[in-house]
């Protein structure tokens, strides 16, 4: 048997890119993938150096997308051992200030691409009757965030269906852990935007929402690192520690141990019956 196989969505910029280029230097092969194949330039570079690491585009919002990138991975590796569930986007600002249009989009990338993406992995993982599944949520799922109410949401979904899934795929030994970053310093702030509604005239929120990204983009600012957030998916993958929850700092293990009787994430879906 080969090297483990990786396939990470989102990988162009910020935790999916240094979680490709830290990957793929040690003992996995992995396929880094990208919604837009000409905008992955830092990726290209690293490809360059690195055998183990190829680019797939997979647009998490597209269905045909997604299916043919993993089918194209499948033909080449016959078999996918880690999905990272990273692409994602964020609106800033109260959900009022959201056209349905933006929320759509955004549970379509963050929300549906997840479940997308790893529904279309499963079939393979489920025949090897082995996997691991890293999905990425937020410490604002757990604790939301004031800033970004809308994509908070999206990310409570994420607990939610990381913890369901875990149960549901148990008895195949797919490990499904739900990774919980606070700031990480990556262009994810430069990169959301207000919602259209912060434009209109009569947006009640505007002087509020002026003040307060300033001190969100200061708070991004001094977030732990990328890299930092790369090396533990890989302590992640590969320790069989089999809480469903992975802090990524103390800041989020201590947010999370104040809002929960159990910081793990460990009791939330107690033992039932065997499938
Ligand atoms: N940065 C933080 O403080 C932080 C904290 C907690 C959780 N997170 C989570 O960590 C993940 C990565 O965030 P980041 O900070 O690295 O943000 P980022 O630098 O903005 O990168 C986001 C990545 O997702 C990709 N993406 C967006 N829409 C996509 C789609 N439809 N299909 C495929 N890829 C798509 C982007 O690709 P394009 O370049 O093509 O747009 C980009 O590669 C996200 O899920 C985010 O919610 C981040």
């Amino acid at each position: 048997m080969g090297h483990p196989v990786i396939l990470i969505t989102g990988s162009s910029h910020g935790i999916g890119l240094a979680a490709a280029i830290h990957l793929a230097q040690q003992k996995y092969q992995v396929y880094a993938t990208v919604r837009n194949i000409d905008q992955c330039n830092e990726l290209r570079r690293a490809a360059e150096k690195l055998p183990s690491l190829a680019i797939k585009q997979l647009d998490v919002a597209d269905k045909i997308s997604v299916r043919a990138a993993v089918k194209e991975i499948l033909k080449e590796t016959r078999r996918i051992d880690i999905l990272i569930c990273n692409a994602g986007i964020g609106f800033y600002g109260p959900t009022e200030t959201l056209k349905d249009k933006e929320f759509k989009r955004l549970f379509n990338v963050n929300v549906f691409g997840t479940i997308r993406v790893v529904n279309a992995v499963l079939p393979n993982m489920r025949e090897n009757r082995q996997g691991c599944i890293i999905l990425l949520g937020s410490i604002s799922g757990i604790a939301p965030s004031k800033n970004l109410p809308a994509y908070a949401m999206t990310k409570a979904a994420i607990e939610s269906y990381a913890a369901t899934t875990a149960f549901h795929l148990a008895p195949w030994n797919i490990r499904v852990k739900h990774l919980l970053p606070g700031p990480v310093v990556t262009d994810f702030e430069p990169r959301t935007p207000f919602g259209s509604r912060f434009a209109e005239d009569n947006n009640p929120y505007k002087e509020f929402l002026e003040k307060d990204r300033q001190t969100w983009k200061e708070m991004m600012d001094k977030g732990q690192s990328a890299a930092e957030v790369a090396r533990i998916m890989q302590e992640t993958i590969e320790s069989d520690d089999s809480k469903p929850w992975v802090p990524t700092s103390q800041y989020v293990h201590a947010v999370a141990a104040k809002h929960f009787k159990d910081p793990t994430g460990h009791i939330r879906i107690p033992n039932g019956p065997k499938l």
